[in-house]
């Protein structure tokens, strides 16, 4: 993994921004903190260590909220690009059911988009009646059915949608869904490309 860039300010100077964007005097800031007008100059000058519940008191006393306190991260593209080498590539277990499940291969990201996940999908169960579901998530999904015939189940567990989706094919899964996938019975692994945003 390539070393993350570093942020563009400091958790001091956004908050000494704050403060005197709302025109309040050092004094005061200490005195509504139970601190010293040195302890502010150290916390603001970025030399001191700042926990999340003091970072939340800071937040409320300067009427804002700890995410506009906090510093904005470098973009992590160059000229708009960014990539990743297959040895960089993050492998991740996903047990379930105590099974080897599948096999998450995280693709490129940008924290310029974080909510874009690529990942290639290894589907490791090549049995639809041990289809295992997870909750749905937050993310809408798109998935590119790459190799194997996939066997998609969706909606109600207990009662499911399903559908046997060859190489090829591609889907979408509504944020909230419940689904899972294995590969038709006795057909070895499959993998899918699935996106999540
Ligand atoms: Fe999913």
């Amino acid at each position: 993994m390539s070393v993350a860039p570093a942020l563009e300010a400091t958790y001091g100077e956004k908050i000494k921004a704050r403060r005197e964007h709302i025109k309040m005097d050092r004094e005061a800031f200490a005195k509504a903190l139970g601190m010293t007008a040195d302890q502010v100059d150290s916390l603001e000058g970025g030399s001191a260590d700042i926990t999340l519940d003091q970072l939340t008191a800071i937040a409320n006393t300067l009427g804002t909220s700890i995410a506009e306190l906090t510093p904005d991260f470098v973009s992590d593209l160059d000229e708009g690009v960014c990539y990743q080498l297959p040895e960089d590539n993050p492998v991740i277990k996903g047990e379930r059911a105590g099974t080897n499940y599948y096999t998450y291969n995280c693709l490129v990201r940008t924290r310029t988009m974080p909510k874009l996940v690529p990942l290639l999908l290894e589907v490791n169960v090549d049995d639809p009646e041990k289809a295992a579901f997870n909750a749905g998530h937050d993310a809408h999904e798109i998935i590119f059915c790459m190799e194997g015939d996939i066997h998609l189940k969706w909606g109600d567990s207990e009662n499911p949608r399903e559908v046997t989706l060859p190489q090829g094919s591609s889907f979408y899964i509504a944020p909230g869904v419940p689904h899972t996938l294995t590969t038709t019975k006795g057909s070895g692994p499959g993998k899918v490309i699935s996106v999540n945003f």
